[in-house]
C-alpha cells in the first residue's frame, strides 16, 4: 500500500512474505544506522535477519519501506534508505512486555512501534513523521489496539561518545503525541561498538492513544 510521502521518496507498508526479499537491506541499514549515538550498537548481520524474520512470521506485523528515486526508474523500486517497524506488543518478546504486565497493563490493548532507522542524508524532510503516520494508520486497521507504544535508549546526559550539539528525539517524538513514561521500561542486551562483550542497555517508553482512550 502506498503512503503519503516526500517528493522522489517512496513509503510502502510491507506485510507478510512480501518483506523476505528486503531482510538483507534492512539488516544492513540497521546496522548503519544504530552505530551511531544514542545506540552505538555493534550489529552482526545473521542476528538482524533472524530479528527481522519476526516481521515476516509475525501476523499483523509491518515494515515501514522508505525508498529513494535515485534516477534508476522511480522512487517505488528504489534504494532502501529508511525502515519503521511495528507489531502488536503480545506478540513482543518477554522483556518488552514484561514492565506492562508488571503494572496490570493488559498487552493486547497496545501496538509496538520497533524502530525507525533512516540515513542521516536523508533526514528532516518529513520521512520521520510519514513513518509515524503509516504506522499509527497500519495499527488502527490491524488491531484494535488503543495506544501505541515504542522505547528509546536512556544514556546519560554526559556519556562520552556524545556528538557535540546531538539534539534527541524527545521533541520529536512529543510533537508526534507520545509522552514518556518513566515509570515503564525494559532492558536489552547488545554489544556496544568497540566493547568485546554485550551489555545490558535501559530502554524507557512512550505512549500514545490511537482511539482516544485515556493512557493508564
Ligand atoms: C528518527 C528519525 C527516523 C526521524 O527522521 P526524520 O525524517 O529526520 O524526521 P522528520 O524529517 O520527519 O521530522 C523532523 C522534523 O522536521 C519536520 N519536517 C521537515 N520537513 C518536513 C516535511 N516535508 N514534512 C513533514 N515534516 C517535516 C518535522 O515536522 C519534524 O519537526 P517537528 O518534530 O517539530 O514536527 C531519524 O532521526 C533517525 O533515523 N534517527 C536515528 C535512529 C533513531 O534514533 N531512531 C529512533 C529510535 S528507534
Amino acid at each position: 500500500m502506498a503512503d503519503s510521502a516526500p517528493s522522489s521518496i517512496a513509503i510502502e507498508t510491507v506485510s507478510g512474505a512480501a518483506l523476505a526479499p528486503f531482510l538483507g537491506d534492512l539488516a544492513r541499514l540497521r546496522i548503519t544506522v544504530f552505530r551511531a549515538f544514542p545506540y552505538l550498537y555493534e550489529g552482526e548481520e545473521g542476528y538482524e535477519r533472524r530479528y527481522l524474520e519476526t516481521y515476516v512470521k509475525t501476523p499483523h506485523a509491518a515494515v515501514i519501506l522508505a525508498r529513494a528515486d535515485e534516477g534508476k526508474g522511480g522512487a517505488k523500486d528504489g534504494r532502501i534508505i529508511g525502515a519503521a517497524t511495528c507489531l502488536p506488543l503480545a506478540a513482543e518478546t518477554d522483556n518488552v512486555q514484561a514492565p506492562f504486565r508488571a503494572r496490570g497493563l493488559d498487552p493486547a490493548r497496545f501496538f509496538y512501534f520497533g524502530e525507525s532507522v533512516l540515513l542521516a542524508e536523508y533526514r528532516g524532510r518529513g520521512i520521520g513523521v510519514a513513518f509515524f503516520a503509516a504506522r499509527e494508520a497500519h495499527a488502527r486497521r490491524v488491531s484494535k489496539a488503543d495506544f501505541a507504544t515504542f522505547c528509546a535508549v536512556q544514556r546519560p546526559p554526559d556519556h562520552p561518545a556524545r556528538p557535540a550539539g546531538y539534539v534527541p528525539l524527545d521533541t520529536f517524538w512529543r510533537h508526534r503525541g507520545f509522552v514518556p513514561r518513566p515509570d515503564l521500561t525494559c532492558t536489552m542486551r547488545w554489544r556496544d561498538l568497540g566493547a568485546t562483550e554485550e551489555s545490558a542497555h535501559r530502554l524507557g517508553f512512550w505512549m500514545k492513544s490511537l482511539t482516544g482512550a485515556q493512557l493508564p
